[in-house]
């Protein structure tokens, strides 16, 4: 038998810090072609600092690179591209007003010039595209308009044009549904068959022994342990090793019966809402002290529902009601005042305020709390949001940095805090734990119970279908806008509840 084949790229001694945080601390790391080498680790362990440094984004401080046997510095992301190198990055850089082919091809010199030259782009995107199995994304469409998954689609397009050695994935799956995961891992093993090295980085331990050849474990800023994601028992030592813990049962118990009698008015009460084209009129409760989840493929109108009942869509027909009382059609405001809560789905674009500290970023939806006859209470605003954020064990425990330096589960984190310290009656969440480690998701999980206890009714969007099972009470399952079985979630499984998204027996 042939002899292992030397690394593509060895990182030897890595360290990178920012101001107050060091982030990497003498880290060494190789990756073989054709492998796909999984990082894992606590948010902010390091993972996306230590990507950033192999694509150019990030120069080490100390330690070196070795690409294809030679030393190598990597000045930038477009030196990392000429190299063989490319990223789909946890938050996707994509230009937003040009079109998908533009994306494509950025960077790429072969498309520069002329007319005939961007025929042939746009007929190299269609054909990836395709082969990413979205050939109904057109490589004429703005990038704007598109949903979150279908950004990540064309963040993956861009990598895959490229013809690259090496492809560096920072959670890539976060916005996919069950089917698209299956279509990126079949793409993942054509990559590796042909010899292309892929650093994968999931907090889904169930994907990284699927695809993964080799496993390093980052834990603040140093790689703990290295090992192979074959056996169980490795996998579960891997998360002691990240989290310095067992976690045995991420969910917490449910408090029994379904709460309140049948005949009390629900908290939330939305009666044949629907948006044409979007999702068909649905109609559905929430007691107090209830978890219901949306189950559902991405694109399959749980979204769309959600930000309907926020007010951030008009609704074509039907109304919300909480505590009896309708809500204006179609507005914000009317929803807040009556106590609504929306964590939604694509923090960076719809939530977070980047140049804004956590502290304000958790404070901003409850800042009249903190007015003192026209002034801002600043010592009982940052105590607020440190007792919350503290709850989540945001990372760094530092209430003035700046939300755009924290890591991309620690951004999560700071969107969920805001809506625990506003008093919410009715909370919507969307993807409340995308990004989120498995330690800080049990966090999670346990405090959203919490707050159900405590009389909130809740309403749970999530792409992980063992979630909605987990930590709902009751699920709807939506296909295609519509709901296509409602059952108790303990009457459920996982694959019940796949076959129905899939094929949509109606009940
Ligand atoms: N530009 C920056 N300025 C200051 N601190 C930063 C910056 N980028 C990252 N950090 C810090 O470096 C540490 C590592 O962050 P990193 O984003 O690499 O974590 P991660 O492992 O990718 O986490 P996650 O799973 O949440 O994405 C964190 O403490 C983070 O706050
Ligand atoms: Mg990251």
């Amino acid at each position: 038998m042939a002899s292992a084949p030397p690394p593509i790229l060895t990182l030897s001694g890595i360290s990178k810090s920012f101001p107050g945080v060091r982030a990497l601390q003498g880290v060494d790391l190789d990756v073989l072609p054709g492998e796909v080498h999984c990082l894992l680790g606590q948010n902010g362990a390091g993972k996306s600092t230590l990507i950033k440094v192999v694509s150019g984004a990030h120069q080490p401080d100390a330690g070196e690179i070795t690409w294809q046997g030679e030393h190598t510095v990597i000045g930038s992301p477009s030196a990392a591209m000429r190299l063989g190198i490319a990223t789909i990055y946890q938050e996707l850089d994509l230009i937003e007003h040009v079109s998908v082919t533009e994306n494509v091809h950025l960077g790429n010199e072969k498309s520069k010039a002329g007319f005939v030259r961007r025929g042939a782009a746009r007929a190299a995107t269609a054909d990836i595209l395709a082969r990413l199995g979205h050939p109904e994304i057109s490589p004429d469409r703005i990038v704007s308009s598109l949903s979150a998954a279908g950004r990540q689609v064309v963040s993956m397009a861009r990598a895959l044009s490229h013809d690259a050695k090496l492809i560096i994935m920072d959670e890539p799956s976060a916005v996919l549904d069950p089917d698209e995961v299956n279509n990126l891992f079949r793409i993942v093993d054509n990559l590796t068959e042909a010899g292309v090295a892929i650093v994968y980085i999931s907090h889904r331990l169930e994907e990284i022994r699927r695809i993964g050849d080799r496993v390093t474990v980052l834990k603040d800023g140093r790689a703990v342990a290295r090992g192979l994601p074959a056996d169980t028992t490795a996998t579960r030592d891997i998360v002691s090793l990240m989290t310095g813990r067992d976690i045995e049962h991420p969910f917490p118990e449910r408090p029994g019966p379904p709460p309140a009698a049948a005949d009390a008015t629900p908290v939330l009460h939305v009666e044949g809402l629907a948006r044409e084209g979007e999702f068909a009129p649905l109609d559905l409760t929430v007691q107090a002290g209830e978890i219901v989840g949306l189950a559902g493929l991405v694109g399959s109108g749980r979204s769309e529902i959600l930000e309907t009942i926020y007010g951030a869509r008009r609704p074509t027909a039907g109304r919300v009601l909480v505590g009896g009382r309708p809500l204006r059609p179609g507005n914000v405001t009317s929803a807040v005042r009556a106590g609504v809560g929306l964590a939604p789905e694509e923090r960076k674009a719809q939530a977070l305020f980047l140049l804004d500290s956590v502290t304000r970023n958790v404070t901003i939806s409850s800042l009249p709390r903190f007015s003192r006859g026209g002034w801002l209470d600043r010592s009982g605003e940052r105590k607020a949001a440190r007792e919350h954020t503290r709850e989540l064990s945001l990372r760094p425990d530092n209430p003035e940095a700046r939300i755009r330096t924290l890591s991309g589960g620690n951004q999560q984190k700071a969107v969920l805090a805001r809506w625990l310290l506003r008093d919410c009656k009715v909370l919507l969440l969307d993807e409340p734990t995308r990004g989120v480690d498995v330690g800080a998701r049990a966090e999670l999980y346990a405090l959203i119970r919490r707050l159900a206890d405590e009389g909130v009714a809740v309403l749970l969007v999530s792409s992980e279908i063992p979630e909605v099972l987990g930590l709902a009470d009751r699920v709807l399952v939506v296909r295609e806008g519509q709901v296509v079985h409602t059952a108790p979630a303990p009457e459920l499984d996982e694959h019940r509840v796949l076959d129905l998204v899939m094929e949509g027996s109606p009940a």
